[in-house]
């Protein structure tokens, strides 16, 4: 009893000193950043170097591990595909600003940064920000917001951007951005999320801590970024399932049955 006790006190204990002992401070002229919200909210609470160097594989699996409750194997797999982000060779650490480097791991069609084409392509952009914003239709973000969002950043991209580039492979990444949200902040069975801790999130880079969230208690696995995944990759589509009442039979008139 007295170690059971004991125990419940040293977790708690873990707990508390994991939040308060982390504390939010802007990063200064001399700390590196990236175009990661997240990685530069690590660092902002000193769950990352605070100046935002020498982040090797324990820092890594630490900082996912203490401020969002990462799975380590998880966290583990996702610095080993940061590492090419480092040009030396056999690197065992990277650092945020090396994250800058355009398509490498950063990419055209981010939800909060610009385009490398129009300038820099990894500090947070309101213009930007707010043309994905304008599809957050509701006060509670669900999988079709989010996805409605990326697709009309494509887009706008797609358009705009003479130089637009968009593989299979950052679209990969660029689902596991999308859900990372409700990841980090939300429901991760109802694929759901607070859309003011998001919005708080991303314009402070700091944790939502004030607005009531903390580091939930189950942990995020593979599993779940997993499924996660594949019901945004279904949200980012165009295409409807089920047929319209009244059309099952009609020809389609612009050749598109031919
Ligand atoms: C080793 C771990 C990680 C690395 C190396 C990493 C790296 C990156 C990079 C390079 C980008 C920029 C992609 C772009 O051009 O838009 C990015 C975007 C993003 N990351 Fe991370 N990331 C990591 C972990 C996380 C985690 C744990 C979360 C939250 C659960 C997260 C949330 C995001 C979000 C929301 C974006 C999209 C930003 C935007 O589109 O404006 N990241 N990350
Ligand atoms: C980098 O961090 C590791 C711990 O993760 C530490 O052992 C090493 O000394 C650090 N290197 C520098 C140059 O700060
Ligand atoms: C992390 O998740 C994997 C499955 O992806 C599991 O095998 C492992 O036990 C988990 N690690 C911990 C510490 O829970
Ligand atoms: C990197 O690692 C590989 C395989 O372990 C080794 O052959 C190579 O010499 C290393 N390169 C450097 C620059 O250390
Ligand atoms: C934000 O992005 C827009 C569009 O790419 C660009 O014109 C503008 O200069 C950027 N704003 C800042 C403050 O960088
Ligand atoms: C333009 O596109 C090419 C090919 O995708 C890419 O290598 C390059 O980094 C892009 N440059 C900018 C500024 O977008
Ligand atoms: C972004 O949207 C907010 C809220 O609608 C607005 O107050 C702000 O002026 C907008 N910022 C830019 C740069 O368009
Ligand atoms: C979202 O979180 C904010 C801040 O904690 C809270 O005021 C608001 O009621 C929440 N919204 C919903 C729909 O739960
Ligand atoms: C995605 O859509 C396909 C086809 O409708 C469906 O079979 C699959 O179960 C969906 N996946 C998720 C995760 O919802």
């Amino acid at each position: 009893m007295k170690f059971t006790l004991q125990v419940a006190f040293g977790v708690t204990l873990a707990a508390a000193t994991a939040k308060c002992g982390n504390p939010w401070k802007a990063p200064g002229p001399e700390d590196y950043r990236g175009p990661c919200p997240m990685l530069n909210t690590l660092a902002n609470h000193g769950f990352l170097p605070h100046d935002g160097r020498n982040i090797t594989k324990q820092t890594t699996v630490n900082a996912l591990g203490s401020a969002l409750n990462f799975n380590a194997s998880l966290a583990e797999l996702m610095f080993e595909m940061a590492l090419v982000a480092n040009p030396e060779p056999n690197a065992t650490f990277f650092t945020l600003n090396q994250l800058n480097v355009h398509n490498v791991l950063e990419h055209d069609a981010s939800l909060s940064r610009s385009d490398a084409f129009f300038g820099n392509n990894h500090v947070f952009n309101e213009t930007i920000f707010n043309e994905t914003r304008a599809y957050w239709t509701g006060p509670v973000l669900d999988a079709n917001m989010l996805a409605n969002g990326k697709v009309a950043r494509q887009v706008s991209s797609k358009a705009f951007n003479p130089n637009y580039t968009f593989t299979s492979t950052i679209e990969q990444f660029s689902l596991g951005e999308v859900i990372a949200p409700i990841v980090a902040f939300g429901d991760v069975d109802l694929a759901m999320v607070n859309r003011t801790l998001v919005e708080y999130f991303f314009e402070n880079e700091r944790f939502p801590t004030e607005l009531g969230w903390s580091t939930r208690s189950t942990p995020i696995t593979l599993e779940i970024i997993g499924k996660l995944t594949g019901i945004m990759s279904n949200a980012t589509s165009l295409i409807t399932t089920a047929e319209p009442v009244v059309s099952t039979k009609r020809r389609d008139l612009h050749f598109g049955g031919l």
